[in-house]
């Protein structure tokens, strides 16, 4: 992932800028760089390099009162100076910084055999293509937006759009050109992005975003840009956060956004955060960095695997040919969270593949691997690759017969050497102790296995693939929703935050993630929390529920909801309260809290669950935990 800053007012751009990357700089420190323009000589100033943001001197125009600046976490293109954002097209009339993956870039720079490029980015194919759009503009006809209240240009031309606000006027031609550059531009995206854009000859910044956050903060005398509101609060504490399509012009004194071509009153909202702890190296701890980061690791991990199309899931792995259609048994063995999703993926499995998988905790398996100990693949999942009760549990299956597949995040682990085979779930490094995003990227992972299995044994038909591909692959954006809505979260952890114990419950694919909900809350906030099947609470835990344990329930689509409802009740007649998770647009009966994700079918649970990633993470902040270092444990725990 990207840090975007953008600032426009009446100081000094460079400094401004410049401090705002070194705030977003948990966001990517592959390379930083900065495009200012100078209002005496109407020209971008663009200077950048790899490496941090310490790299790149504080950038000094004197009359710069506009710039952009971004860091780069690399997705397309080595971390190289060419590579370093802004980008421009082939005149450096227009410069832009991007977050986020644009799917179809080879196919638009496919057309455009006019254009050099100097980059490897997807990022540079977007600036040529505003660049041709805005020759196309210009070209066209006088070059002024409608100055007088009428929808259409003064010319009488029709490059306005239907439905435009008749009284707002752009503030400028130019912001006029570049905002329907933009907006032309991002019509023929696939993918995410948030992207600003800043032209040689006004001061104002144009930006976009799609399942990538971008936050306005208005200023006095100022208006900012930023990837995540801690880079705005030493700067103000009213923000609007952009929603997906929105398009918005920023200017000195003006901050304008427009949803479908028409200007809307921008939503402000108030950030209660304390300006000086929202310092610490931009998010206060990896752990929620890393939350924040699920969208990018899945984009990564599904990425150039998915074929929506023809319902395939292609694996960088070599298994023999026909290996997969003979598969009788499935078996993940980790530990900790990655048992967790071990234990989704064998639901998983079992399910699409239509194949027989089991779960098992690494420090207690013992290798049951049917007649025919080859048809058996054990799957060792950990992140770290190096978890030493796993690589035991791998030898044994190994040393039993079994085809081994190591499932890790980590290239050149004891893991990818041990087993017969790695598939990496491309999450990105995770540094807090408490595993977040690679929960996600390891279901997602695995379900891609379950996919080419299911289809390989012809269990599954392309019909169905189709339809679970198109669910993971819109994850990213149905999380960034959930991301979206931390701060609603927060204030939920922070009522509940000194209850005596919480309750984690969920069926089907419901029930790992409540146990990963138990695990991250007792993880880092040493809080009694247990997960349970939910059907499970009356043959015993309910002895345990009162007022004060609230019970957090999975009640979305693939965790049997009709029947967890009916669990959610129980506790409520012995007063506990309820927090659900639900489908969007689904009766949820009367919980005490609902929130809701889209619907991702079988996904859907993994949704939820970054829920109980920022609840958890909320609760611990609030009694001051050491969240990214909690006691007593590890990252990678290398004994038995
Ligand atoms: C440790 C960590 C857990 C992690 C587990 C498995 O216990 O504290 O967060 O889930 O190891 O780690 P692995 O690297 O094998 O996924």
């Amino acid at each position: 992932m990207c840090g975007i800053f953008g600032y426009v007012g009446d100081e000094s751009a460079g400094p401004i800028v410049y401090r705002g990357l070194e705030t977003l700089e948990y966001r990517g420190y592959d390379s930083a760089g900065v495009a200012l323009r100078s209002g005496g000589s109407d020209e971008l100033t663009i200077e950048k390099r790899a490496g941090e943001v310490a790299a790149l001197s504080v950038p000094t125009v004197p009359d710069a009162i506009s710039a952009i600046g971004h860091t780069r976490w690399s997705t397309h293109g080595a971390p190289t100076d060419e590579n370093a954002h802004p980008h421009t097209g082939c005149d450096d009339r227009l410069a832009i910084v991007h977050n986020g993956i644009v799917e179809n870039y080879e196919a638009a720079k496919a057309d455009l055999d006019e254009h050099t490029f100097t980059s490897e980015t997807d990022t540079e194919v977007v600036a040529h293509l505003l660049e041709r759009e805005l020759d196309s503009l210009e070209e066209s006809g006088p070059d002024s937006p409608p100055r007088d209240g009428s929808p259409g240009r003064p010319d009488g031309g029709t490059a306005s759009r239907e439905g435009e606000s008749a009284d707002a006027p752009d503030s400028s031609d130019v912001a006029w050109r570049v905002r329907r550059a933009l907006e032309s531009v991002v019509d023929r995206l696939d993918g995410s992005y948030a992207i600003a854009a800043i032209h040689e000859r006004d001061d104002c910044i144009v930006a976009t975003r799609n399942e990538s956050p971008l936050v306005v903060g208005h200023g006095s005398n100022a208006a900012f840009l930023a990837s995540d509101v801690p880079a705005l609060v030493e700067h103000t504490r009213e923000v609007t956060y952009l929603d997906d399509g929105d398009v918005a012009v920023l200017t000195p004194d003006s901050v304008s956004i427009y949803r479908d071509g028409r200007r809307v009153e921008p939503s402000i909202s108030t950030v209660e955060w304390d300006a000086d702890a929202a310092q610490k190296g931009g998010y206060d701890h990896y752990m929620r960095k890393e939350i924040h980061e699920q969208p990018t690791a899945l984009r990564q991990a599904l990425g150039s695997r998915v074929d929506v199309d023809t319902g395939t899931a292609s694996l960088d792995v070599d298994f023999p040919q026909g290996y997969l259609e003979s598969v009788e048994e499935v078996q993940f063995l980790a530990c900790g969270t990655s048992a967790y999703a071990g234990r989704y993926a064998a639901t998983l499995f079992e399910s699409l593949a239509d194949v027989r998988a089991t779960s098992v905790t690494a420090s207690e398996y013992a290798f049951t691997g049917g007649r025919d100990p080859w048809r058996t693949l054990a799957v060792a999942v950990t992140q770290s690759g190096e978890t030493a009760d796993t690589l035991s549990a791998l030898r044994e299956a190994r040393g039993a017969g079994a085809r081994t597949l190591g499932v890790t995040n980590t290239l050149g682990s004891s893991v990818t050497r041990e087993a017969d085979d790695a598939l990496f779930i491309r999450a990105g490094p995770e540094i807090g102790v408490a595993a977040t995003k690679t929960f996600a990227s390891q279901v997602s992972t695995l379900a891609l296995l379950a996919i080419a299995v299911g289809r390989e044994r012809g269990t599954l038909t392309a019909a169905t693939a189709r339809e679970h591909l198109e669910d993971l692959t819109a994850l990213p954006g149905a999380i960034q929703q959930v991301l979206d809505r931390e701060e609603q979260i927060r204030a939920v952890a922070t009522t509940f935050a000194d209850s005596d114990a919480f309750f984690f419950v969920g069926r089907s694919y419901g029930y790992p993630v409540a146990l990963e909900g138990a695990l991250k809350l007792k993880e880092i906030s040493y809080d009694h929390a247990e997960g349970f099947p939910a059907g499970e609470l009356k043959h015993g835990p309910l002895a345990l529920v009162t007022d004060e344990t609230p019970v957090l329930a999975v009640l979305t689509d693939g965790a049997g909801r009709r029947e967890s409802l009916n669990n959610v009740a129980e506790v409520q007649a012995r007063g506990a309260p309820t927090i659900g998770v639900t489908t969007a647009g689904v009766d949820a009966g009367s919980l005490d809290v609902a929130f809701e994700v889209p619907d991702a079918g079988v996904f859907s649970p993994l949704v939820a669950n970054v829920y109980f990633q920022l609840f958890a993470y909320h609760v611990a902040n609030e009694k001051g935990r050491s969240i990214d270092k909690p006691r007593n444990l590890a990252k990678s725990v290398t004994v038995e």
